[in-house]
């Protein structure tokens, strides 16, 4: 039985399912559960059976579900305008772009509907910087991106895009993008040169398995990019706003002469409402005009309020700080569970953004925490990854702990069982 009294969402959990298997493009490989409705950390299916989600939506869902002021938010905004386009003012465009200059250090804001357009933004973007310039001997349109990246799945976006799988069938991509190794500045140094109009990097990858982007390879593509007046984009769609601790993870390698040019944010800025934007310093920015890039829904005013009442809420309840001291229970109770389970071999990350790295295949155990009651997921078939919402309280993390213990030792008991 629903939950819901409302006959427009009184579906059935059957023919949700069969609806979905027989109409929908076979993109996605789901388990069959439906859920009805979510309450702060938590996801309920119509019977009524929680789960605790440390996956956010895919870090979407910072201030988990249904946050009062959110809710406030909404409601009030569908009431006067959802969308009037970008030929008008609305009144929440600009005082967003303001606090995203404001906590990033940047000068100007475009705002997409998504993260892959952000991305497309951000190349173009650091495509009209380079033709700005003076013409040098070799056209400088080349990109460096780093291998394990994940930067979109549009077709700009997926070029800077490392891996293979979602790539091959959809060649040929953009020309000119090449891969760098993680984390090498030989390699950085060997391919960096005048043709380069931009180098782009998650500072912690996401989808790559959360690795973090080392403090002397980011100053050296930061050197090598101001020497070449060649665009630093930071691809923080997965690691901004506050999920590391701070408001952006490019700010641990220090002030202003260590930011980048270009900065891409998307999933939890309208805290669930599509929005995206590109932030970008004064002189790159400035070589946009009119005309020169543009997009239907982007920045219309229901997302950008309820992106500015995110935006509040994280300053007001202070929810850096709880990333932070969340964050620390978390690692800490992963490195215990490190010492007991041998197939465990890497605890990274930080703030809300970690992964466990097996190995074994995660798949099976991610599974098995949905049978737990624990949303998480597996990327690169090995690493756990937990993006939880910035609102979990220490009672949740001992949940959260609690139930991956579980599923971990249902893992070594398959082990043992499977061993000859
Ligand atoms: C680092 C990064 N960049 C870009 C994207 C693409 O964002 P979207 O799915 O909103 O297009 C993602 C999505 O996971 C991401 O993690």
């Amino acid at each position: 039985m629903n939950q819901s009294k409302d006959p427009a969402v009184s579906v059935s959990d059957a023919e949700a399912l069969a609806s979905a298997e027989r109409y929908l493009m076979n993109t996605y490989r789901r388990p069959p559960v439906v859920f009805d409705h979510g309450r702060g950390c938590k996801l309920y299916e119509s019977h009524g059976r929680a789960y605790l989600d440390f996956l956010g939506g895919l870090a979407v869902n910072a201030l988990g579900y249904s946050h009062p002021r959110i809710v406030k938010v909404i409601r009030r905004e569908a009431g006067r305008a959802i969308h009037l386009s970008n030929l008008f003012h609305n009144q929440f465009q600009g005082p967003l772009a303001r606090k995203l200059v404001e906590w990033s250090g940047m000068d100007r804001v475009f705002f997409t509907n998504s993260g892959t357009e952000a991305v497309e933004g951000a190349v173009k973007l650091a495509r009209a910087f380079a033709r700005n310039q003076t013409p040098g001997p070799v056209p400088k349109t080349r990109i460096l991106a780093l291998e394990n990246s994940f930067h979109g799945r549009t077709l700009g976006a997926l070029s800077l895009t490392y891996t293979e799988k979602y790539r091959t069938p959809f060649t040929p991509l953009m020309p000119g993008v090449e891969f760098v190794r993680f984390n090498d500045v030989a390699d950085l140094e060997s391919k960096f040169d005048e043709s380069v109009c931009a180098f782009i990097a998650e500072p912690v990858q996401g989808e790559g398995g959360i690795h973090a982007v080392s403090d002397a390879f980011w100053m050296r593509a930061r050197a090598l990019a101001t020497q070449h007046r060649a665009a630093l984009i930071a691809d923080e769609i997965q690691c901004g706003l506050g999920r590391t601790g701070r408001y952006f993870a490019y700010q641990k390698f220090g002030g202003p002469e260590c930011f980048p040019d270009i900065v891409t944010i998307a999933k939890p800025l309208a805290a669930g409402i599509p929005l995206g934007a590109m932030l970008a310093r004064e002189e790159v920015a400035f070589a946009f005009s009119p005309g020169i890039h543009g997009t239907t829904f982007g920045g219309g005013p229901l997302a950008c309020a309820t992106a500015l009442e995110f935006l509040r809420v994280v300053e007001d309840e202070h929810l850096l700080e709880n990333v932070r001291e969340r964050g620390e229970e978390i690692r800490a109770g992963l490195q215990r569970l490190a010492a007991r389970f041998d197939f465990i071999r890497e605890v990274r990350g930080e703030g809300l953004i970690l992964g466990l790295e097996l190995s074994i295949d995660g798949r099976p155990l991610v599974d098995e925490a949905l049978r737990q009651g624990l949303l998480i997921n597996c990327t690169h078939e090995r690493t756990l990854r937990f993006l939880p919402p910035f609102i979990i309280r220490p009672a949740d993390v001992k949940a959260f702990l609690r139930k991956l213990k579980t599923v971990l030792a249902s893992a070594s008991q398959l082990d043992r069982a499977g061993a000859p």
